[in-house]
């Protein structure tokens, strides 16, 4: 048997070869697409919309001799979008104000949209029954009374989806965590509150 039967110099298959150039543009479709996507992506400079506080008033906050907590929170949630020619909705929402790990109230929202480059406020009124405090956290009321300084905490997540472009509708997770600070009179001070990263 001669050798050259085992290596036989085959001449290249035209589909062979059509199939190579339809790779090398499918390649070349992609690296163009990334290099469009990520051009877009400089100059629409997509914003995480957020949400923050934009006023806290606590409007009473009575501990008694029973150890019993009666308080009450005026909140208001601002959802801003900043995408200028996006819209953004909102969903999911849901935040716990406590007071030192006891729940005073849960703030919800319906799902919602916000135009493009403007923002939602929602007024929350927070009322709690009054909640029985353990010892601990009674001395803690007690204390804020006396040192004219109560923090309530406000946690909790909600959604938010917007489009962008041609990279289609983008997801994310708002995170809030913070501490929301109080005079006795009810004004509030450091109100530094938003699901945005320092
Ligand atoms: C977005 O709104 C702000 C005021 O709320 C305005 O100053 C700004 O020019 C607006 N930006 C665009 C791109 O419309
Ligand atoms: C509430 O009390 C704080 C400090 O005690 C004070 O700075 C603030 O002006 C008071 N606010 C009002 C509305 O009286």
């Amino acid at each position: 048997m001669p050798k050259s039967k085992l290596f036989p110099r085959k001449h290249t298959n035209p589909f062979t070869w059509c199939g190579a150039i339809i790779c090398a543009i499918i390649a070349i479709a992609v690296i163009i697409t990334g290099i469009v996507v990520f051009v877009g992506y400089l100059v629409i400079r997509p914003k995480v919309p957020f949400i923050s506080v934009t006023y806290a008033h606590l409007d009473r906050f009575d501990y008694d001799q029973a150890s019993l907590l009666t308080t009450q929170v005026t909140i208001v949630v601002k959802f801003e979008n900043d995408n200028a020619r996006a819209h953004a909705s909102f969903y999911d929402a849901s935040f716990i104000a406590g007071f030192h790990g006891v729940e005073i109230a849960e703030l919800v929202a319906d799902p919602f949209d916000v135009g493009k480059n403007s923002s939602v406020e929602l007024n929350y009124l927070v009322e709690s029954t009054p909640i029985p405090l353990g010892p601990e956290v009674g001395d803690i009321a007690d204390m804020s009374i006396k040192e004219n300084y109560v923090t309530l905490d406000l946690k909790g997540t909600a959604r938010t989806r917007w489009r962008v472009w041609i990279l289609g509708s983008v997801k994310f997770w708002l995170h809030m965590n913070c501490g929301l600070h109080f005079f006795m009179n009810g004004s509030s001070t450091d109100l530094y509150c938003s699901t945005r990263s320092k």
